[in-house]
């Protein structure tokens, strides 16, 4: 790919983020300290961790998390039971003054959540005060207890627009919104919070979930002293859940927030993807868990080459571009059907494909026993394509989808 730098810089809110990558707010974004060393790797924000009044007082649960792995992959998730920040206001106050003298070309947002209409107004006041660029209210943490806070707000409308018009009443600095995928419509709190006078909306947090149940001791991971909890599920496996979040936002004409897109970020792919589908700024907390903050490198090179190869000169180009292409599913053109094409030429003989034909798919795929080839047959091919999901042979593919015009749609054989 080509090497030209590009410029990365987007503007948001009237503010000029030197690149749309930021620390989500979670235990990356803690303190002062860590949040100069991801500004430092090249990091364009940060998301303050939530902080919270000192009369909340914040014990987290121990073990806090819990990794997902599938055996091919380690991470594919991560499930943790950590509440807001359990520093003192006071220092966390100091420690975004700290950023804004020592960093002033980045944005910082600070991540609010209060226990009341009072405690939400003191948090955002104070925020401001010692020089937060952005606000952002955490609707969305899926295990708080205490009733009106995190999700709960998330899920309650009338809340959603109550506290953040509060805040709205005492800061001048733009609000984000931090919703909840655990809703069935998530444009529908983001319309509150625009009601209430939000100007953005950052979607997602973490997914209220149960990973994994210990098979000895039958508790759920994290296993904190024999006790599990449903909570928040982070990490690749929510990607989906996030950009489906964003691009229901961004394709939600009445609403017309910038959004920030978060969930599942590890790659710079991953970040041109909720590019694509709408977010204007990529949070992330997994992946520099499992990468470091040295994963933003990596980001910044990865998309310039894709912003010099598709010819994009700014990055808000790039935003939205995938949403002409997002349809309900009764506008797919059922005229195009397909075929399974097979290189057979590479292919080890291992039979998976025929397997799962004969079990999950069309039971049009033959099997030479002698030759130990599978035998195809286009007449017969659903193109349901499971045989390519279980070849081994994928680098590159060897079986790959032939859409075909006119092709008369397959249904498979009644046997007894
Ligand atoms: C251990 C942990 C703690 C988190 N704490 C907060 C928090 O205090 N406030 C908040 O808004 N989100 C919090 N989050 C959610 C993240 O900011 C982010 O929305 C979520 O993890 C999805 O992004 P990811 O897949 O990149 O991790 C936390 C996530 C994790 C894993």
């Amino acid at each position: 790919m080509a090497s030209r730098k590009k410029d990365l810089s987007i503007e948001v809110c009237g503010l000029r983020f030197p690149n749309p990558f930021l620390l989500s707010s979670s235990p990356v974004s803690n303190t002062a300290e860590m949040i100069g060393r991801a500004f430092g790797h090249g990091f364009g924000g940060a998301v303050y961790k939530t902080i919270v009044d000192d009369r909340t007082k914040i014990i987290h649960p121990s073990p806090r998390m819990s990794s997902y792995d599938a055996p091919a992959r380690k991470r594919i998730g991560l499930q943790n039971v950590e509440q807001t920040s359990d520093r003192s206001l006071a220092d966390n106050l100091a420690d975004i003054a700290y950023l804004k003298k020592h960093f002033p070309d980045r944005v910082l947002l600070v991540s609010v959540m209060g226990f009341s209409k009072e405690e939400w107004v003191m948090l955002a006041k104070a925020s401001e005060a010692a020089g937060a660029d952005m606000l952002e209210l955490n609707f969305s943490c899926p295990h708080m207890t205490v009733e009106g806070s995190g999700m709960k707000v998330g899920q309650a409308l009338g809340l959603v627009q109550r506290f953040t018009r509060a805040v709205r009443k005492v800061v001048k600095i733009p609000i984000l919104a931090k919703l909840t995928s655990n809703v069935t419509d998530i444009t529908q709190p983001a319309l509150y919070a625009k009601n209430g006078g939000a100007d953005g909306i950052t979607a997602i947090n973490t997914v209220r979930a149960l990973t994994e149940i210990g098979l000895d001791d039958f508790v759920p991971r994290p296993n904190v002293a024999g006790k599990g909890a449903m909570s928040g599920y982070s990490g690749p496996a929510i990607k989906p859940i996030g950009l489906k979040c964003v691009t229901e936002l961004a394709q939600c004409q009445e609403l017309g927030l910038p959004i920030s897109g978060c969930g599942g970020v590890e790659t710079w792919i991953d970040a041109v993807e909720y590019l694509l589908c709408g977010a204007s700024t990529i949070q992330m907390t997994t992946g520099v868990i499992h990468y470091g903050q040295r994963i933003v490198e990596e980001m910044i090179e990865g998309l310039s080459d894709f912003m010099v190869q598709k010819r994009f000169e700014r990055v808000s180009e790039i935003v939205g571009k995938a949403l002409p292409n997002i349809h309900p599913t009764d506008h797919f053109d059922l005229g195009w059907q397909g075929v399974a094409a097979y290189d057979l030429s590479r292919c080890v003989g291992c039979g998976q494909c025929y397997i799962v034909c004969q079990d999950a798919g069309g039971q049009g795929l033959g099997w030479d026993e002698q030759k130990r080839r599978p035998i195809p047959d286009d007449d017969t091919c659903l193109s349901c394509m499971v045989c390519s999901f279980v070849c081994p042979v994928d680098d590159p593919p060897l079986i790959s989808h032939l859409p075909v015009q006119g092709k008369a749609q397959v249904v498979p054989p009644v046997s007894r």
